[in-house]
């Protein structure tokens, strides 16, 4: 089994990398994880608590549960990934069942800030896009999808968003063996990574 990291700031174009990859080489082949779905659970709090977190620091993050999942695909066995709702900073009660594949991608802002994670990669790519790109896509998707409004966006980039990428995400850069600009958008890097990945499999 070959891992494929996919790491990147908030509003990168992770996902549509991702996606991008999958398509290409088929979803019989690889398997998609999202570092998202792995935020701890936080049921407990209450709802105005839960939006004071800072869901952007590496602790933030169940990344045991991650790894030993990530050791389940690759002896073959299928994993029951957890479903997080952002609207309400929640995990739900439901999994998504995941068989072990040939490929598996993990996309999430902070695999690479985690020398756990990293070591379980074969291949690591860092989507680098610039910040203005990505807090336009962020208010948008905030907004549409994630219940959120103008203002509660605003302040959660400047109190935790901007400040973590500088101190965590971006540092982790230094470890990709890839470094996509624009992701999404970028086709050359897209092609390049499928045929590497190919190459593998
Ligand atoms: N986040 C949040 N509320 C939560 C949990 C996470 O607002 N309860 C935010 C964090 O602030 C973090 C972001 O979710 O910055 C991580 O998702 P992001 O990387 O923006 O989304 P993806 O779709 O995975 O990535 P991309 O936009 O690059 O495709």
């Amino acid at each position: 089994m070959l891992v494929i990291g996919i790491a990147g700031g908030s509003g990168s174009g992770k996902t549509t990398v991702a996606h991008a990859v999958v398509n290409k080489l088929g979803d019989e082949n690889v398997a998609l994880i999202s570092q998202d779905s792995y935020y701890a659970d936080l049921s407990h709090l209450s709802p105005e608590q839960k939006q004071h977190i800072n869901y952007d620091h590496p602790d933030s993050f169940d990344n045991h549960l991650l790894v030993q999942h990530l050791k389940s695909l690759r002896e073959g066995q299928p994993i029951e990934v957890p479903t997080y709702d952002f609207s309400t900073h929640s995990r739900t009660n439901k999994t998504l069942h995941v068989p072990s594949k040939p490929v598996v991608v993990i996309e999430g802002i902070l695999i690479l800030a985690a020398p756990e994670l990293r070591n379980q990669m074969d291949i690591k790519v860092f989507v680098d896009t610039d910040p203005d790109v990505r807090i336009l896509r962020r208010v948008m998707r905030d907004i549409n999808e994630r219940g959120r409004t103008l203002e509660s966006v605003h302040e959660q980039y400047l109190t935790t968003v901007k400040p973590m990428h500088e101190a965590f995400v971006e540092p982790s850069k230094r470890y990709a063996d890839l470094i996509i600009p624009e992701g999404g958008q970028n086709e050359i890097a897209i092609d390049l990574l499928t045929s590497l990945i190919e190459r593998y499999i």
